[in-house]
């Protein structure tokens, strides 16, 4: 079980209190997006409509079955499952996007008295802690969402995040954000799949994916390019989707629930904990931590607050469908997004999957590379300034995100 409360390197700066991280700036930017997002949607083309609904297809599917990939999407498959990706993401980012969920993972739960938000927030401090990064670090994401989350670690930590993210949408949005904000992180649009990736060797002191491995088609080649891009010494935090011991594959009801959570949440492949630490180990990566990050191992309290807020959306969109305020597709898109969410409860309580397994690895030193790290470390001992507390200094007065503000307290 994680213990995101237990202090590390980073501890001294984070305040974790949770009373004055409800500030008005907070809501009024919330609002903002939303109505950006339900214009966006009011705008779809019956196209664009269909694209997203034709998307579902792929979570039918398995990495893990490439003959079954190939009969459905052909030889390409790959190139497929991108464009669908692409097609799904760039209409569910703004459904999320309508409320709570502008960061479109359930996050852990850390915390049962607070709501998606604020565990999401809690699960990104433990991720800023637990990858230890020194000062003017440079942090993956892989899968980067609308940036959000690169935000807010490059505002607790002082680090500059690269984001990468397959759909050109969430790009822009992540780049107009991180402009607003005036943050330096960079968002490149590219697939994960088509390796190698475009970055340097030996370029980063630290990664994080939040949710987007099970959509990775080789776990074990893309360690192995993360493994290329990192710094030895790097630490790697992975949230994602697994299914856990309790799942039989053969049992036809644990199928049954499997095939309707899968475009629920969205996931292409099917990774266990074991089988993603043996991905990391195989590129060389040593496995540090490998738990369930939510309190007790199960998620539904929180997924029951994720699936109340859609229901309540979709109820209001579909009273202003009905009296002809909106078009018809938001029914459509709201009547999928709220499909089989009872399964997902019931898998969840029965520990047969969960979508907040964490892995915690690290890339080896080398002794070559430990030399040098400690010629390094003995050129910068005049600083004992982590980076949290040059993060501190450098990071401009904005109001956004709220919890950072009073980390740095
Ligand atoms: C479930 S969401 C994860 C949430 C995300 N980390 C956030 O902060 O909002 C998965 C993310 O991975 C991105 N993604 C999916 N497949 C990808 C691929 N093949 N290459 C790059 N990004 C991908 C999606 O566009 C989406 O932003």
């Amino acid at each position: 079980m994680a213990t995101p409360q237990e202090p590390t390197i980073a501890s001294p700066k984070l305040d974790l209190s949770k009373k004055s991280r409800g500030t008005r700036n907070k809501r009024l930017r919330r609002l903002e997006t939303a109505v950006r997002s339900f214009r966006v949607l009011r705008g779809l083309t019956p196209e664009q409509v269909d694209s997203f609904m034709n998307s579902y297809i792929i979570y039918d599917l398995d990495w893990a079955d490439e003959k079954m990939m190939i009969e459905t999407l052909g030889p390409d498959y790959q190139k497929k499952v991108g464009q669908c990706l692409a097609d799904y993401y760039s209409v569910l980012n703004h459904l999320c996007a309508i409320g709570e969920l502008e960061k479109m993972y359930i996050p852990p739960a850390m915390d049962l008295d607070e709501g998606l938000t604020m565990n999401q927030i809690l699960y990104e401090e433990q991720i800023a802690k637990e990858i230890q990064l020194p000062p003017n670090a440079k942090v993956l994401d892989l899968g980067c969402g609308r940036g959000r989350v690169a935000a807010h670690i490059s505002k607790v930590t002082g680090a500059q995040v690269t984001g990468l993210n397959i759909d050109a949408d969430q790009i822009a949005s992540a780049k107009a954000f991180n402009k607003e904000k005036k943050l330096s992180n960079e968002f490149i649009r590219a697939d994960f799949n088509d390796l190698p990736l475009p970055l340097p060797d030996n370029h980063f002191d630290g990664f994080y994916q939040i949710q987007a491995f099970s959509l990775a088609k080789d776990h074990t080649k893309l360690c192995q390019e993360l493994f290329r891009v990192l710094k030895p010494g790097a630490k790697l935090s992975l949230l994602d989707w697994a299914s856990l011991d309790a799942y039989d594959p053969e049992d036809p009801y644990h199928q049954k629930l499997m095939k309707r959570i899968k475009p629920l949440i969205g996931a292409v492949g099917t990774p266990t904990p074991e089988s993603l630490a043996k991905s990391l180990e195989a590129a060389g990566f040593r496995v540090l931590e490998s738990n369930n990050a939510s309190i007790d191992g199960v998620q539904w309290p929180l997924i029951i607050k994720a699936d109340d807020y859609f229901r309540t959306a979709r109820r209001a969109l579909l009273g202003l469908v009905r009296v002809g305020l909106l078009p018809t597709h938001f029914k459509t898109l709201f009547d999928r997004l709220t499909k089989d969410c009872d399964s997902f409860i019931e898998a969840d309580k029965a520990r047969l999957i969960t979508t907040s397994y964490h892995w915690l690895a690290e890339k080896p030193f080398t002794d070559s590379a430990a030399s040098s790290e400690k010629a390094m470390k003995m050129d910068s001992s005049a600083s004992s300034d982590t980076a949290v507390n040059r993060s501190e200094a450098e990071s401009p007065a904005s109001e956004e995100p709220p919890a950072v503000q009073e980390q740095k307290l």
